[in-house]
């Protein structure tokens, strides 16, 4: 017999219900016995007593649906050490519910803040798997979270989509994908979709490179250009400052995004006509891909054999294509990020792809 808690946290992604499924198809085979407790609304729900218990039916029909059945929400780690608006200390509230309702493990399903939590729950004690979800892909020791290729696939689409009307008008088109601050899913979308520039915060850009690159493709007879551009890709000036003076000048920014920014530049310098398209949250929209059904299932699998074997504080995560699991404390908090030098960037420079920086 076992009685297992589940939440899901942070921003939602398309296989978060698939990997819940995964984590109780595998505890009902392995158990004669499963109790599945699912709290509403992330970590809210663990603080809160918001929970029902989740029957076998739940788990029915749901590897093809996006979002969470459970619902989200955001709950940043700076404030979980600070008490509620009640004066209530966050932690020990999530702790007591947890002995309350006798639970033998929390599954967290999350990305880096709410691995950071979940740490921060072992450390006090609590039974913890986590697993790693995000459609950014930001997470350490995993080689790919699922949500990832779900968002590539929109993101690529949309692209596809942009690619022939910038055609059939000659010109240039910024498409800016999440990723929030890193570049993985810009990097993947913008090969998939064919892009001409992509520019990535772990590559800051040059404007004038940017421009040169454009203009190169017009020497060589092309009427028109897609930038993928990443939300959190920022320029070599901006790259030059201080942590604290980027923040300030970020927020006094005169467009409502980086991907407006670089339009307004390349329009202003060369009079090129110029487009932007945000798809924004349709790519965390929708159904898993096949490969996000299959990652969700397997890590769900293995989340429930690692219960069936005691042992916790570990997330589970995939690398070259084993699902394996590796301690919270050495993944929680650690941003995983395109290095500038890995294979992947240099195969798209190769292709003839310009990052903006040279
Ligand atoms: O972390 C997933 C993500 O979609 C990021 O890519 C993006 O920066 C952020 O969440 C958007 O957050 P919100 O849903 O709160 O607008």
């Amino acid at each position: 017999r076992i009685r297992v808690g589940m939440l899901t946290s942070g921003g939602d992604c398309q296989a978060l219900n698939a990997t819940m499924r995964g984590i109780a198809k595998a505890l009902y085979n392995l158990y004669d016995s499963v109790d599945i407790v699912g709290f509403r609304d992330g970590y809210r729900g663990l603080m809160y007593e918001d929970y029902r218990l989740l029957l076998k039916n739940d788990f029915s029909g749901i590897l093809t649906q996006g979002g969470t059945l459970l619902g989200t929400s955001r709950q940043p780690f700076k404030q979980m050490t600070q008490p509620d608006e009640n004066g209530n200390n966050k932690v020990e509230l999530m702790k007591a519910t947890y002995r309350k309702l006798g639970l033998d493990c929390l599954c967290v399903l999350g990305g880096n803040g709410s691995q950071k939590t979940a740490n921060l729950l072992r450390q006090e004690g609590l039974n913890i798997v986590s697993l790693p979800k995000t459609i950014d892909n930001d997470l350490f020791g995993t080689d790919e979270t699922f949500g990832f290729q779900s968002a590539v696939e929109i993101a690529s689409n949309a692209i596809d989509c942009i690619h022939t009307t910038a055609a059939s008008h000659g010109r240039v088109f910024i498409v800016e994908v999440m990723g929030h601050k890193v570049g993985w899913l810009t990097l993947y979308a913008g090969i998939a979709g064919g892009a001409d520039i992509i520019l990535i915060p772990e590559i800051p850009y040059d404007i004038k490179a940017i421009i040169e690159a454009l203009q190169k493709r017009q020497r060589a007879g092309s009427r028109f250009s897609i930038i993928v551009v990443a939300e959190g890709a920022i320029s070599k000036e901006t790259a030059a400052l201080s942590k604290k003076e980027r923040k300030t000048k970020l927020a006094s920014r005169r467009y409502p995004s980086v991907a407006y920014e670089i339009g307004a530049e390349i329009q202003a310098i060369t009079g090129q006509e110029v487009r932007v398209t945000v798809p924004g949250h349709t790519q965390r929209g929708g159904a898993p891909n096949p490969y996000d059904r299959v990652l969700s299932s397997r890590l769900g699998a293995r989340a429930a054999k690692l219960i069936s074997e005691g042992r916790f504080g570990e997330m589970v995560v995939i690398r070259n294509n084993e699902i394996t699991s590796i301690p919270l404390e050495e993944s929680a908090g650690k941003l995983k990020t395109v290095d500038p030098n890995s294979s992947i960037v240099e195969e798209a420079r190769l292709l003839g792809l310009s990052f903006g920086d040279r």
